[in-house]
């Protein structure tokens, strides 16, 4: 996987299918053109605590929960969801990425791999976050796929299974 650090720091791993998953992906990018970049994986519940103790610092804690999950919450501790980013962005995590033809490239292609854009844009009062278009979060192929064809929420999905 494409880095845009060279530090060997934890927030590099995922669990296994989903590296191997994330691997694939970028590999059949790389064929068309797109330079998509891991930003930011797997995180600690420690790292967690002080990543929102230092956002709610920063922001107040109503924004920060808006952006960021509080800890124990957080995706990035299940090892199963990766934050990506391109150059054209200089490897930020901003909205602007979903207007990038990496991010384009994703959205259109993700499910294919077993990932999901896992904030849509329009869907905050259902995923209680805002629009993230860089957070792909690992669910298999077959509920991605789904998921992202249908440009519905992982919420909306799980309670589509039980009706
Ligand atoms: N930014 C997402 C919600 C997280 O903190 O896991
Ligand atoms: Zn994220």
């Amino acid at each position: 996987m494409r880095f845009p650090f060279t530090e060997d720091l934890p927030k590099k791993l995922m669990r296994k299918p989903a590296a191997e998953a994330l691997a694939a992906m970028f590999a059949a990018g790389d064929e068309e053109g797109i330079n998509l970049y891991a930003q930011s994986g797997y995180r600690s519940y420690e790292t967690q605590v002080s990543l929102f103790a230092s956002y709610v610092e920063r922001d107040g804690i109503e924004a920060a929960n808006k952006y960021s999950a509080r800890p124990g919450e957080s995706e990035h501790q299940s090892g199963l969801t990766m934050d990506v980013t391109s150059p054209d962005v200089s490897f930020l995590l901003n909205e602007d990425f979903g207007e990038t033809p990496e991010g384009k490239w994703l959205a259109e292609h993700c499910g294919d791999f077993g990932f999901i854009i896992r904030y849509p844009n329009g869907k905050e009062s259902i995923t209680q976050y805002q629009y993230e278009p860089w957070h792909i979060r690992y669910v298999g192929k077959k509920a991605a796929q789904t998921i992202m064809s249908q440009q519905i929420t992982l919420e909306e999905y799980v309670e589509s299974l039980s009706e």
